[in-house]
């Protein structure tokens, strides 16, 4: 099975490229042959409706650019894989002008399909039967996805061929924080894998896996909100910082660093069925490398994480941010560092001593 991938991030090493990446490491393992084209390092030139392709040079455009090459290879894969970023609710120009520019490859003339209206292919049997439609966004619902699907279903429609299959990511900017999505992420990655596996064994993707590697990574939207924005807000600092010559690590070495994305991330990982219905204030005493003070708010399942300091909280954790930065990693057990006395706590131990189940995507 000869697998082409149009790939239209204009991003090459994102969150797109992550999972087809995966995707198409399963289609290998199966004996799939592959190809993936950077379409945003193409020179295509937008369509501008002449159909001097239709009536005039038939199967050929007017423009010169790359586009005639791409054509060739799109009439001897027998999958066609479209992954493309969801941008305003759609795929991106890239992709866009990509499919704008199929033009020659169809017949003027109007027939019947399906009970619909469609167009003649020009090269009938020469075309992949199958489309995957891959897309990530950066909103965590799937219901983001919706127009871009239907999108894709139309035109599989038009074409006579068959969408094998639809991977859709939602929340995909969380996955430059891959290992700190346990369980999930694993199984979203391993998702993709399985995917690529199927299209080559079954000829389609199972539903089963679309859902899995579509699953949402928390229930828990507010705090998915919050740590996107607190994500943007270490952004334009270390921008600042770095402008400033304050700051010489690259921001995805930094960010995964920051005491606050990663005490924030916990705060999203407490795990509701395990809470129950404890109500409690964790107050964090950050001293060393990025000192300051945060605290957690847990009541009714869910987990609020704010700066400032509690006058009463029920257990404090005093601790150099190098040591909670390095248990957060999981470079360093928690339990031990504090048998070392690498930090301290004060207030309710049994609370203490529950973080590990409390928190944590089942890792
Ligand atoms: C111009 C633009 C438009 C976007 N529109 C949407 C959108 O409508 N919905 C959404 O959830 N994310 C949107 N995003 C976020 C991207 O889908 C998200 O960052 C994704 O990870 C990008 O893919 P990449 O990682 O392969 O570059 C948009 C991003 C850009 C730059």
């Amino acid at each position: 099975m000869k697998i082409l991938a149009l790939q239209g991030s204009p991003r090459p090493k994102k969150y797109t490229q992550m999972v087809l990446e995966k995707f198409l490491e399963g289609a290998v393992s199966k004996g799939a042959e592959l190809e993936i084209i950077h379409l945003a390092n193409k020179r295509i030139y937008p369509c501008i409706g002449c159909y001097t392709c239709w009536y005039k040079t038939p199967g050929v455009c007017i423009h010169k650019d790359d586009m005639p090459e791409l054509l060739e290879k799109l009439k001897s894969c027998d999958v066609e894989v479209y992954a493309t970023p969801l941008y305003t609710y759609g795929m991106t120009s890239f992709m866009k002008l990509f499919l704008e520019r199929r033009l020659p490859l169809i017949q003027p003339y109007l027939i019947e399909s399906d009970g619909v209206t469609t167009h003649p292919s020009r090269y009938p049997g020469k075309r992949a039967d199958k489309m995957v439609l891959i897309s990530v966004c950066g909103f965590p619902e799937v219901g983001h996805f919706n127009a871009l699907v239907e999108n894709f279903r139309l035109l599989a429609r038009a074409g006579r061929r068959k969408l094998a299959g639809v991977l859709l990511r939602p929340g995909a900017e969380s996955m430059l924080f891959i290992e700190k999505l346990g369980k999930k992420g694993e199984e979203v990655l391993q998702g993709f894998y399985r995917a690529g596996q199927e299209i080559v064994e079954k000829g389609e993707i199972s539903k089963e896996v679309e859902e899995i590697v579509s699953q949402e990574w928390t229930k828990n939207r507010r705090g998915f909100q919050e740590q996107a924005n607190l994500f943007w807000k270490i952004r334009m600092e270390h921008e600042e910082r770095t402008s400033r010559n304050e700051e010489n690590r690259p921001f995805e070495e930094a960010i995964l660093e920051d005491i606050r994305i990663l005490l924030g991330g916990m705060a999203v990982s407490l795990r509701g069925e395990a809470a129950g219905d404890i109500r409690a204030t964790i107050q964090f005493d950050v001293t060393g490398r990025q000192a300051g003070q945060w605290y957690f708010e847990i009541a009714d399942g869910y987990c609020a994480f704010r700066e400032g300091k509690l006058d009463h909280p029920t257990l404090t954790i005093h601790t150099p941010s190098e040591v909670w930065v390095a248990i957060s990693k999981g470079e360093m057990d928690g339990a031990q560092a504090f048998m070392e006395k690498k930090y301290t706590a004060e207030g309710d131990f049994g609370l203490l001593l529950r973080l590990k189940s409390l928190f944590g995507n089942n890792r």
